[in-house]
């Protein structure tokens, strides 16, 4: 395959703020908190966003909500995504996320769950742009930290509005867009349309970032090239697979596609285990890293009965021992 270096590159925001890449980790509720950022910087990502966090429960300083705010040791550049539905609760937020010295914020405008589109959050401000516009406002205005959204395709397939939406989050001060060109009432399904993305990019002065359907190192550089985007977000592709971002760079730099290997999987998989345990409560880390692990082991032989045997560890220690036999059959069964 031929090199693509030229692809990769910093994206510029201001004056005084440049990303050093564009290859991001996209915002996931319930996945991209400290441990698994921590992970994907290590393997290449240039930026993670946190989960979204609620800015009225940060107003009513919810522990837990603080919690979701935990910064990666390895993570320089840090980017907060809020959700909320009135520029009211939006900048009330503000002073509970800056002592957390978020290098950007990012606004929601495509989470399709119910409860939050019933509060008007998420995917329900793609009905409302001019909302949208004063949300940012309200937050570009008490703020130099940079504002920026992340948009869907449009509510359903006879409201595609991505490019009135941008244009009203830029006149109200956002300085990069993402879109997830998939409209909320498809959810996750189907196939992304990243022609709305080359579309966005042509008609959009801000740096605009594309989502959707990356799940290789192929797919990023892909993506890149067809619609000119200044920088990429992969979601469900780095879960289980975080050096899909170190990957890409070898593939845009030296045009070779590398597998990943068995024992290099494993090798991050108890990685993050271990960063599970050092940033959240033990408890808590039981859960959250068990989804985590099962995907580090697809495609591994056996790894129907290896899941099996995750789904019930109740432990850092049963963890680590099913992962340390899975290392050694795999290390014993290597040339
Ligand atoms: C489990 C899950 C949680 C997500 N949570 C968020 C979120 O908190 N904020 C957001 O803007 N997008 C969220 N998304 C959307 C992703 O950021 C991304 O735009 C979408 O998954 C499309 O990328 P993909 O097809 O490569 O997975 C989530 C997606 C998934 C699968």
């Amino acid at each position: 395959m031929t090199a693509f270096n030229s692809l990769l590159h910093p994206v510029r925001i201001n004056s005084r703020i440049t990303i050093p890449g564009n290859l991001f980790l996209a915002p996931m509720a319930g996945f991209t908190d400290a441990p698994f950022r921590h992970i994907c910087i290590a393997n290449g990502s240039d930026l993670c966003w946190t989960e979204m966090v609620s800015c009225e429960a940060l107003s009513r300083e919810s522990l837990k909500t603080k919690k979701i705010l935990i910064r990666a040791e390895n993570e320089k550049i840090y980017a907060v995504q809020v959700f909320c539905s009135t520029p009211e609760s939006a900048a009330a937020a503000l002073k509970h996320i800056l002592p957390f010295e978020p290098f950007l914020i990012d606004l929601n405008c495509g989470c399709p769950v119910p409860k939050i589109i019933k509060s008007g959050a998420g995917s329900a401000l793609m009905k409302n742009p001019q909302r949208i516009m004063n949300i940012v406002k309200a937050l570009s205005d008490s703020t130099d930290i940079p504002v920026t959204v992340k948009l869907r395709s449009g509510w359903d397939a006879q409201s595609i509005n991505y490019l009135k939406a941008a244009e009203y989050a830029v006149r109200g001060g956002a300085q990069m867009i993402t879109l997830h060109p998939r409209t909320k009432t498809q959810g996750y399904a189907g196939k992304a349309d990243w022609e709305k993305i080359r579309l966005l990019k042509a008609e959009t002065d801000v740096p605009v970032i594309g989502s959707g359907d990356l799940f290789s190192p192929a797919a990023c550089l892909e993506m890149l090239k067809i619609t000119g985007c200044d920088g990429v977000m992969a979601a469900r592709g780095a879960v289980g697979q975080p050096e899909i971002f170190k990957n890409t760079k070898l593939l845009a730099e030296t045009g070779e596609l590398k597998e990943t290997l068995f024992s290099e999987k494993i090798k991050n998989a108890i990685e993050h285990l271990e960063l599970a345990f050092k940033y959240i409560d033990g408890k808590v880390a039981v859960n959250e890293i068990k989804k985590h692990l099962c995907s580090y082991i697809k495609g591994i032989p056996g790894s129907a009965a290896i899941r099996n045997r995750i789904v019930h560890c109740n432990s850092f220690d049963e963890y680590k021992s099913v992962l340390g036999e899975i290392e050694e059959q795999i290390t014993r069964a290597l040339p």
